[in-house]
């Protein structure tokens, strides 16, 4: 691990059309190519319908067309990241600059793996994964499989990363219950549970990059935020579903000595 500081922040990169994209190394652990530049915004896909339900409930079939027609998961798979969710993190990185060569990331709920390798590929470190599912291998980072919220995972972590973290990203999500008001209380709890535990690891300056739900109930926990950190924001990539109340808190400037004067009761 060097120590290296994070040097100065890299220009957004516009999205091109795949075929005019920067190309880039492929990242080992893939056979694609990862590039991080061309998220799909422009790119044509053509539709696909699904002749028969082979026995699908229709919610099933829902799923499953949409998918098929979603270009973000047809980018993801033909560009080699784990999950369309990958273009969350790019985008948001592209628009914050959160991700800075050398860094120390740690990256909560990483199933299938998708943002632990956007991360290595901008230039982290050391990158952990954790999650309470197992993850394949991501050349360049470290993975652990069990619950954030273990006891032994923040002495665990810092060892892993040799070191406290530069950012803390979660893209955590609970099993869902389909019933709004629960599943929202939930992420939230998630959300807040993810705070304290990047509270534990991040170092001084360090940023935390949270799932949460647009609603009413994240205020408290937003109040803490803005305490602890020098600048927290609200962002929907545009990789985000339109028809998801998903968004991410993106904080950035942790101040550990200021985290005593606020108490979130939410
Ligand atoms: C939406 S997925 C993450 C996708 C990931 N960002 C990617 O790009 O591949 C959310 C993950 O959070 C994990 N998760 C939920 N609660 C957790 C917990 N308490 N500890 C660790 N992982 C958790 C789930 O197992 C799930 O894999």
């Amino acid at each position: 691990m060097s120590d290296k500081k994070p040097g100065p922040p890299r220009k957004a990169t516009s999205l091109r059309v795949p075929g005019r994209a920067r190309t880039s190394s492929t990242t080992p652990g893939t056979t694609h190519s990862l590039d991080d530049s061309a998220a799909p915004r422009t790119m044509r896909t053509k539709s696909i319908s699904l002749r028969t339900a082979r026995g699908r409930t229709t919610a099933q079939q829902r799923w499953l067309s949409r998918q098929l027609n979603d270009p973000y998961v047809q980018a993801a798979h033909k560009q080699g990241w784990r999950s369309r969710a990958a273009f969350k993190l790019i985008e948001l990185d592209d628009r914050f600059h959160l991700i800075q060569p050398g860094m120390r990331v740690v990256d909560l709920g990483a199933a299938p793996g998708g943002w632990t390798q956007v991360a290595v590929k901008r230039g982290a470190n050391r990158v952990v994964g954790v999650d309470l599912l197992p993850v394949d291998p991501v050349v360049g980072a470290e993975i652990v499989e069990g619950d954030f919220t273990d006891p032994d995972m923040p002495e665990k972590l810092i060892g892993l990363l040799d070191g406290k973290a530069d950012l803390v990203l979660s893209d955590m999500a609970p099993n869902t219950t389909g019933h709004g008001p629960t599943d929202h209380v939930r992420i939230i709890g998630l959300a807040r549970e993810a705070m304290y535990f990047a509270f534990e690891i991040l170092a001084e300056g360090g940023g935390f990059v949270a799932k949460v739900f647009q609603g009413g109930s994240e205020k408290a926990m937003l109040e803490t935020m803005k305490q602890a950190f020098t600048l927290v924001r609200h962002a929907k990539p545009p990789a985000s579903r339109k028809d998801s109340s998903e968004l991410y808190v993106v904080a950035t400037g942790f101040r550990p000595d200021r985290l005593n004067l606020h108490q979130d009761n939410d």
